[in-house]
């Protein structure tokens, strides 16, 4: 089992599930973060601390297998972050809008 960062994260990004990680097995793109699924070792800590509510357990139905893929894909080739940076400024604006995947960069993040 592993955690799983989906669809609300994109463009939101507000990052402080990086700081409870207590194994910093999250990894960042230009526009969302993803959860590396060897490396998460289920403690769930993340979760509440979403203010986007974008991480799930892979037992969830909101974490469907296309989400899972994408966060083992991403996990190997963008930066592992270790702390939270400054969220995008619109991002109260994108939290729960739809069709938020076709916004999804392939990107690493940049500082
Ligand atoms: Fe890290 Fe725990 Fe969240 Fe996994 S469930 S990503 S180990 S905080
Ligand atoms: Fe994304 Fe939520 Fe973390 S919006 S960056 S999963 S705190």
């Amino acid at each position: 089992m592993t955690f799983v960062v989906t669809e609300n994260c994109i463009k939101c990004k507000y990052m402080d599930c990086v700081e409870v990680c207590p194994v910093d097995c999250f990894y960042a793109g230009e526009n969302m973060l993803v959860i590396h699924p060897d490396e998460c070792i289920d403690c769930g800590v993340c979760e509440p601390e979403c203010p986007a509510l974008a991480i799930f357990a892979d037992t969830d139905e909101n974490a469907s297998a296309d989400w899972l893929e994408l966060n083992a894909k991403y996990s190997k080739v963008w930066p592992n972050i270790l702390l939270k940076g400054q969220p995008p400024d619109d991002a109260e604006k994108w939290d729960g809008a739809a069709d938020k995947t076709a916004a999804f960069s392939p990107n690493p993040h940049q500082d």
